[in-house]
C-alpha cells in the first residue's frame, strides 16, 4: 500500500510522519508519534476512549483517517495542561482505572470552551458519545461541573479597587 509523507499539527507542533492512507489517525498518534494518551477501545467509534480534538472539537481518532487531519489542529491530552476539567476529574475522583478518562477529559474540555453556561441535559448529552465500564458516571458529571466552576473563577474579572481609593483620597 502506498506511503507519503505528511506534516501534522499536533499540540501546536509540526510533526513530519510517513502514513499509510489507510492509517487511522489513532494509529498514527499511538504507534508513530508516542503519544498514547488517546486510548483503542472499541477501535469502532462505539466508547470515546480514543477522543482528541480536531480544531476545537472531539473527534473519534479510532475513525478518522490521518490523511484527513491534514491542515487542522490535532489536540490529544497530552496537549493539555493543568486545565479546569484536569484538575476537577482529579478533586472529584471521577475515574478508577483511568482507561477512558483521557477521552472524557478531551470531550468535557470541548464542552467547556464552546459552552458558557452548561446545564445537566447538555452534560448527559455531550458525554453520551463516552462509555466508562468501571465508575460512576455521578463523579464524572460533578466534575464537569466542577470545571466549569474552576473555568469561571479563572476567567472573572478581578476586582481592581485602586481607582476607587484614589478617588477617595483625592476627595
Ligand atoms: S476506540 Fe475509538 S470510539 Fe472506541
Ligand atoms: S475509569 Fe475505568 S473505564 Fe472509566
Amino acid at each position: 500500500m502506498p506511503k507519503q509523507e505528511v506534516s501534522l499539527s499536533i499540540n501546536g507542533e509540526q510533526r513530519m510522519v510517513v502514513i499509510r492512507f489507510a492509517d487511522t489517525l489513532l494509529e498514527v498518534l499511538r504507534g508513530k508519534l508516542g503519544l498514547t494518551g488517546a486510548k483503542p477501545g472499541c477501535n469502532n467509534g462505539d466508547c470515546g476512549a480514543c477522543t482528541v480534538l480536531i480544531d476545537t472539537c472531539p473527534y473519534k481518532a479510532c475513525i478518522m483517517l490521518a490523511v484527513e487531519t491534514v491542515g487542522h489542529e490535532i489536540t490529544t491530552v497530552e496537549g493539555l495542561h493543568s486545565t479546569p476539567i484536569q484538575q476537577a476529574f482529579a478533586d472529584c475522583y471521577a475515574f478508577q482505572c483511568g482507561y477512558c478518562t483521557p477521552g472524557f477529559i478531551m470531550n468535557a474540555h470541548a464542552l467547556l470552551q464552546q459552552h458558557r453556561v452548561i446545564d445537566e441535559y447538555t452534560i448527559r448529552e455531550w458525554l453520551e458519545s463516552n462509555i466508562c465500564r468501571c465508575t460512576s458516571y455521578e463523579e464524572i458529571g460533578e466534575a464537569v461541573r466542577t470545571a466549569a466552576r474552576l473555568r469561571d473563577a479563572r476567567t472573572a474579572p478581578s476586582l481592581d479597587t485602586s481607582v476607587d481609593t484614589q478617588q477617595r483620597r483625592d476627595l
